[in-house]
């Protein structure tokens, strides 16, 4: 097993291949820049023959002047090539379909047919001095003694490094490994993999290949990619740097910052309990757990991967399964100090709300705590809303305007948006200005009530430049009003907690 590994990120290629993803050439610009930032060794820009604003962007990335080597690729066609070859792009991945399914019902031709096509590329490739790397597509799938009859060839041709897609995700670990072992028995070019996660073993067979021998993995930022997605780098990294003890070059503490402009920027949400970078990742409720990271964060993490590694922050979390001490140590923090009875009696508001189905938030908690304590924060209160009022339609921007009492003085705050949700958030967060630094973390937004004057219940969390978070909720018939409230009760719970 290699003590390095090299990551090569293909999320600005398979990922993008994702259902319903298409990234602007500034944003696959902006990811180049970020996984730059994150230390990855490759970046696949993108397959330049694809459209003239996918070779434009692979370009533009290939210039950046980038420390990551960046990768175009290419079937094996001379067209293909020369599309990667005019990016400068420092390494070409040539890839051709070795499976007998795909090589019968993809591109037709015959064994001999698809070993040939493939040596020529990689002479091709060779022939104008740029790294190659070639990738038998379906190799999971293919015969095995026809598959090392191609990795043999292009070897001969001088591969610089050869990939083994498992294409559709059908391998398991132990096979991997074995897999794997075979074709590093029969070549001495490094070997690369990709592994696809319809099983959801990706990350799993990545790290048996790298057990067989694999040098670089081929990952993606959030585990975008065809289907049910590619390998995540998070957890490969991780799992890599944390349970194997190998060493990558991913500056680990950029993992959260980099999933979150991924999300944001390719319109995929992942799930709060996402491994490594998931909202929940290094979240406690229960009572036991909570009870037990407050004393020791190892009795319920991993203990090699902390928050703090990935650039991750520990939260305790107040819900149903909450135990007294973490509702007692939330509270402190906002100064709220209630008695033993008192906080049974918070305890048991919590418990009930939780029994009833409801998510309970920060801004619930106080409000049950001021409410027992007989405690009421009005007077504390950072923003107090007095005027909310909204433009919207199909020939105007939407539009919004928020008038407010911030610390006593009156303000107002104006903001446009793409719909009025949006804009009246914006002017919002306007009239605090811009030394606030709070930002929008979470928004969701339910119907309560079904018919056009549904009930709307908006959850918002906000974070504050400390990765303080707060959650709070607000429910309306007015979708806008709901927002404004839950955003306006929420920031006052973050500041009433900063002071
Ligand atoms: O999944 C796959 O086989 C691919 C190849 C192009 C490497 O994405
Ligand atoms: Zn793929």
């Amino acid at each position: 097993m290699h003590k390095n590994i090299r990551i090569f990120d293909t999320t600005l290629r398979d990922g993008e291949q994702t259902p319903g993803v298409s990234l602007t050439s500034h944003n696959k610009l902006v990811i180049a820049h970020q996984l730059d930032k994150l230390g990855v060794d490759i970046i696949e820009a993108g397959f330049p023959i694809a459209s003239k604003g996918e070779r434009e962007s692979v370009k533009k990335i290939a210039h950046a002047g980038l420390g990551s080597k960046i990768c175009g690729l290419s079937r094996v066609t001379k067209s293909d090539i020369d599309a990667c070859l005019d990016c400068e792009v420092d390494i070409v991945h040539t890839f051709i379909p070795t499976s007998d399914i795909q090589i019968k019902y993809t591109i037709k031709k015959s064994r001999e047919e698809v070993l040939q096509l493939a040596v020529d590329a990689v002479e091709y490739i060779k022939k104008h001095g740029v790294t190659c790397l070639f990738s038998a597509m379906d190799a999971t799938r293919t015969d095995m003694d026809y598959l090392l009859k191609v990795y043999q060839g292009v070897e001969k041709a001088s591969a610089d490094i050869i990939n083994v897609p498992d294409t559709v995700g059908v391998m398991v670990p132990s096979a991997m490994y074995k897999f794997i072992s075979k074709i590093h028995d029969a070549v001495k070019v490094p070997i690369d993999v990709h592994c696809h996660n319809d099983f959801g073993l990706a990350v799993a067979n990545t790290l048996a290949a790298v057990e067989a021998g694999a040098q670089q993995v081929q990952v993606t930022v959030n585990g975008l990619g065809e289907r049910a997605g590619n390998a995540s780098l998070e957890e490969t990294v991780m799992s890599l740097r944390a349970i194997y003890g190998v060493k990558t070059n991913i500056k680990t503490k950029y993992l959260v910052e980099t999933s979150r402009l991924v999300e944001r920027l390719s319109g995929i949400h992942i799930p709060p309990n996402t491994p490594v970078v998931g909202e929940n990742a290094f979240s406690h409720e229960s009572g036991i757990h909570t009870h037990g990271v407050l004393r020791r964060a190892e009795t319920f993490e991993p203990g090699v991967m902390t928050p703090e590694m990935v650039g991750h922050k520990r939260r305790i979390v107040v819900g149903k399964h909450a135990g007294k001490h973490a509702v007692k140590k939330t509270l402190h923090e906002v100064g709220l100090r209630p008695t033993d009875a008192q906080l049974d009696e918070i305890m048991q508001r919590i418990k009930d709300l939780g029994d009833k189905g409801k998510r309970v938030t920060d801004a619930d908690l106080y409000a049950i705590a001021e409410t027992v304590m007989g405690e009421v924060a009005k007077g504390e209160q950072a923003i107090v809303l007095e005027e909310v009022s909204v433009m919207t339609g199909s020939k105007i921007t939407p539009n919004a305007v928020i008038k407010a009492k911030v610390h006593g003085k009156q303000k107002r705050g104006s903001q446009t948006g793409v719909g009025p949700v949006d804009a009246a958030l914006k002017a919002v967060q306007t009239i605090l200005g811009k030394k606030a630094k709070i930002k929008l973390r979470d928004f969701r937004l339910e119907a309560i009530t079904g018919g056009s004057d549904a009930l709307a219940e908006v959850t918002i969390g906000v974070e504050d430049e400390k990765g303080n978070i707060i959650t709070a909720r607000a429910a309306r018939e007015d979708i806008v009003m709901a927002s404004v409230e839950a955003l306006v009760s929420a920031i006052n719970r973050l500041m009433l907690k900063k002071r």
